[in-house]
């Protein structure tokens, strides 16, 4: 037999000369959740990841940050008093993001933050967009009257300090929008990471309990996509490269593996891929569970979603991951 390919994975050393993709804590983005509240608090839906309080989160940034990770992303749970229907908080310039982002970007210079918009969190229907009862009585997201409520929130994040912007609303044409408020008011550095594939995914559940964001009627399945559709992401894709995003997203990750290859295939832009919280509490419940190895499990999970062509991967493991490397 002349040709033996286990030759290069006789020894560690010969399997790290040939390894194709490696980890590093560099391709992490840690998601951030906080609240205006003095103390930390567990998460009840999302076992082992918190919300902060202003000073924990730029603790927590700050030590992740330390190990090497290089961004992360804002999530806040707005208080039930200032939801809205038109989502009025989310461009308060005094409201909790970017207050946050002020104190992150004092802290931390060299960090990159990065900040969710769309409005589910400011929203008193729980939906992305401005919701409206059509005459049957059906609820209608209004996809342009949100834009214009989007391009005030990403201003109001540009004003205090984001690096980066996320819609991740899935309204059409916001990406464009985006682009001219931000350089119209002087925001030309500031990027925009757009959520250009995200599915209406069940893999979502715990992180809406932990906002306590849930829509409050009806789903979110005529804006985000089906998860039926592999053609639809890329038409996104090209949508959202033309319309100027820096970006682009799939979301969730693992199930949509064959979504980011193609999406990798399709355009020359950096891809990102988020790790959602279901993916993560998969894993961790089946960890707590003693059914498998939690660490090996969630690096095999991130090697697969990098391999799949990931530049960067939004994961709840970030900081966790980022030690394990290290060790
Ligand atoms: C909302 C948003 C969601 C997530 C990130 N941004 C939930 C949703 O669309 O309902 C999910 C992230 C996760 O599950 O970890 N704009």
């Amino acid at each position: 037999m002349h040709i033996r390919p286990r030759r290069n994975r006789r020894t560690p050393a010969i399997r790290s000369l040939v390894r194709e993709n490696v980890l590093t804590p560099a391709d992490f983005i840690l998601p951030l959740f906080l609240h205006e509240d003095a103390v930390n608090t567990p998460i009840a839906s999302m076992p082992g990841v918190t919300r902060w309080s202003l000073e924990g989160l730029v603790k927590e940034a700050g030590e992740a940050h330390a190990l090497g990770v290089p961004a992360v992303v804002l999530f806040p749970k707005i208080e039930e008093g200032l939801k809205t229907p038109l989502a009025e908080e989310c461009h308060n310039d005094d409201g909790l993001v970017p207050r946050a982002i002020r104190a992150l970007k004092a802290a931390h210079p060299t960090l990159c933050v990065i900040t969710d918009v769309a409005l589910d969190p400011y929203n008193s229907d729980g939906h992305d967009g401005v919701v409206q009862r059509d005459e049957r009585g059906e609820l209608q997201i209004l996809n342009d009257e949100t834009v214009e409520i989007l391009c005030q929130q990403a201003l109001c994040h540009a004003r205090a300090g984001a690096d980066i912007v996320s819609p991740s609303d899935m309204m059409d044409g916001r990406v464009a929008a985006l682009r001219s408020a931000l350089d119209a008011d002087g925001f030309d550095q500031v990027s925009i990471l757009s959520y250009s594939a995200k599915y209406a995914s069940a893999f979502y559940g715990p992180f809406r309990g932990a906002l306590d964001s849930a829509p409050k009627e009806g789903d979110k399945k005529t804006y985000q996509m089906d998860c039926g559709n592999a053609r639809e992401a890329i038409r996104e894709v090209m949508l959202d490269e033309a319309e100027g995003a820096d970006m682009v997203m799939v979301k969730p990750a693992g199930p949509y593996l064959d979504i980011i290859a193609r999406v990798r295939e399709s355009t020359t832009l950096p891809v990102a891929a988020y790790q959602v919280s279901g993916e993560y509490l998969m894993i961790e419940s089946a960890a707590a569970a003693g059914w498998v190895d939690g660490k090996a499990v969630a690096l095999e999970s991130l090697m697969g979603i990098k391999r799949a062509g990931a530049d960067m991967i939004l994961t709840y493991y970030a900081k966790r991951a980022s030690e394990w490397l290290k060790a």
